[in-house]
């Protein structure tokens, strides 16, 4: 474990709208601590203002609800530096996401910053591919990233928390 982190692990999930890809994680991340038992403290956000305080993109609710899980109470917000203080981990969704939180992590951040997909091995350097302008196929492969993603979040977690 880091000397930073706390005995539950705070993640905070960053894409562009915080309306598609970042609800997603979130709610995989979420998900995946139940099944390992973990308490985690996870919550998402947006770089952009352009969708505050509006719920999921409605094919990313369905994409949720197909897999079991109702994200419609959720509402998007921005990313404040706060942020950067009180959680161990903020991950990008993508790598533009990736560089304008690494412009906004202030030098004395609590958190470590870093790509979702960099967390899954083979995928590094990965980015969970925008599907705001694309079909129901694109929620689906979002999802399926943001799973992997959750998953291998967790791996690291526990070994860190060893
Ligand atoms: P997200 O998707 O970053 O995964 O929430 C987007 C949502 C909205 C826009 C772009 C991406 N937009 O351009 O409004």
């Amino acid at each position: 474990m880091s000397q930073t982190m706390s005995q539950t692990p705070a993640v905070l999930f960053v894409c562009l709208g915080n309306i598609c890809r970042s609800p997603l994680a979130e709610a995989a991340f979420r998900a995946a601590a139940e099944r390992a038992q973990m308490t985690v403290e996870v919550d998402s956000a947006g770089l952009g203002r352009w969708h505050l305080g509006y719920p999921p993109d409605p094919r990313a609710q369905a994409v949720a609800r197909r897999n079991g899980i109702d994200i419609s109470e959720r509402r998007a917000r921005q990313i404040r530096e706060e942020d950067f203080h009180r959680f161990d981990y903020v991950i990008g969704l993508d790598s533009e996401n990736l560089a304008g939180l690494r412009r906004l992590c202030p030098a004395n951040a609590r958190a470590s910053v870093s790509l979702l997909l960099d967390h899954v091995q083979g995928r590094a350097g990965q980015s969970v591919t925008d599907p705001y302008y694309e079909d129901d196929a694109a929620f689906d492969d979002a999802w399926r990233d943001a799973c992997e993603g959750a998953e291998g979040l967790i791996a690291k977690l526990k070994k860190d928390m060893k």
